[in-house]
């Protein structure tokens, strides 16, 4: 049996276009940031707070996160990599903390220029801290199956992380395939394994669409008790330390399946559409979303 409701997470402004060349104006991401709390979503990831010489395209945060209509009891998320970002983000008001890991060695000196267990010694002060001022905490694990510099990675390398993370307080932990490899066995695989450490209720999946798997992987996930999911607007996005990696999954097109399946997600679908409508006309491109595109046809 499948769960009967399920937790999407927005992450359209950050994942989606932190990878983009042009400077998107904080006013444009604004304006996304609207029209998704309008259509619904209880959690937005609006913001990162990260190096601007690493990700230039996050600079503007603190202005997105200024300008925002606050829908009550919706989450606007912050990445906080150390305690730099979590004083922007505290003083930006963000609701969630999201310290970002990584299940492979490689990809953490890459992503964040540290290996894993420096990471966690750096998340160690930004927990405490978030924790102290009442913030949420989400810890996030990058190339959970699979990674662009190492290759394979192993689930006991996942459920290490997820351990560390849990024992820093996280009160939720995305599992991600940052490079979109994952397939549907594996997938339970690695959730199953992570579940045994965390409980599964506040355990994520966080999917890249690069080789065309990741609503294949949802639906693997949705069938071991995964309830949270991560997707982007229009399937916009990449990671700027994963070559070659395409969006998230698009908001649009998990949707639709839970809608089909008779899943709530307290989230209406016209309105994602416009909004994914909306930005991908401002980037002048067409949305990656096949349901999206759909509809916007109809
Ligand atoms: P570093 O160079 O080792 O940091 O970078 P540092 O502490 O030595 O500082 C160097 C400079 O960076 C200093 O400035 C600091 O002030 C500045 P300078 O004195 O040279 O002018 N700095 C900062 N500026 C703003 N905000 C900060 C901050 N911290 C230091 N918070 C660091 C280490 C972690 C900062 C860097 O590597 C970084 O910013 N990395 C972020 C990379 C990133 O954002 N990647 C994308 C997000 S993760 C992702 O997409 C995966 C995910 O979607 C899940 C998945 O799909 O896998 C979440
Ligand atoms: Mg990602």
């Amino acid at each position: 049996i499948l769960p009967k409701q399920v937790k999407i997470v927005e992450v359209g402004p950050r994942d989606g276009l932190q990878n983009e060349k042009e400077s998107v104006p904080a006013a444009v991401k604004t304006a996304l940031v609207n029209r998704l709390s309008g259509a619904g979503f209880r959690n937005i990831e609006a913001a990162a707070f990260v190096s601007p010489k690493w990700v230039p395209q996050m600079a503007t945060s603190a202005d997105v996160m200024a300008a925002i209509d606050r829908r009550p009891g919706t989450i606007y998320s912050a990445l906080t990599p150390n305690m730099q970002g979590f004083d922007a983000a505290l003083a930006a008001r963000a609701d969630e903390v999201v310290i970002f890991g990584s299940a492979s060695e490689a990809f953490s000196q890459k992503n964040i220029n540290c290996s894993i267990a420096e990471s966690i010694a750096r998340f160690d002060s930004v927990a405490q801290a978030a924790k102290q001022h009442g913030l949420r905490l989400r810890g996030s694990i990058s190339c959970a199956f699979g990674c662009p510099y190492q290759g394979e990675v192993s689930p006991e390398s996942v459920a290490d992380v997820v351990r560390r993370m849990r024992d820093l307080g996280c009160d939720e932990i995305d599992i991600a395939d940052t490079i979109g490899v994952a397939t549907a066995r594996q997938t339970q695989t690695v959730m199953e394994r992570a579940a045994r450490e965390f409980s599964i209720d506040a355990l994520a999946g966080h999917f890249h669409d690069t080789y065309g798997q990741a609503l294949a992987n949802i639906y693997a996930s949705l069938e071991v008790g995964i309830s949270i999911y991560h997707s982007s607007v229009a399937g916009l996005g990449g990671c700027p330390y994963a070559k070659g990696a395409t969006g998230n999954i698009a908001t649009e097109d998990v949707l639709y399946m839970m809608e089909g399946l008779g899943i709530e997600t307290g989230i209406d679908l016209d309105i994602v559409v416009d909004a994914g409508q909306f930005i991908s006309q401002f980037l002048g491109r067409k949305s990656a979303s096949r349901a999206g595109n759909a509809l916007a046809a109809k």
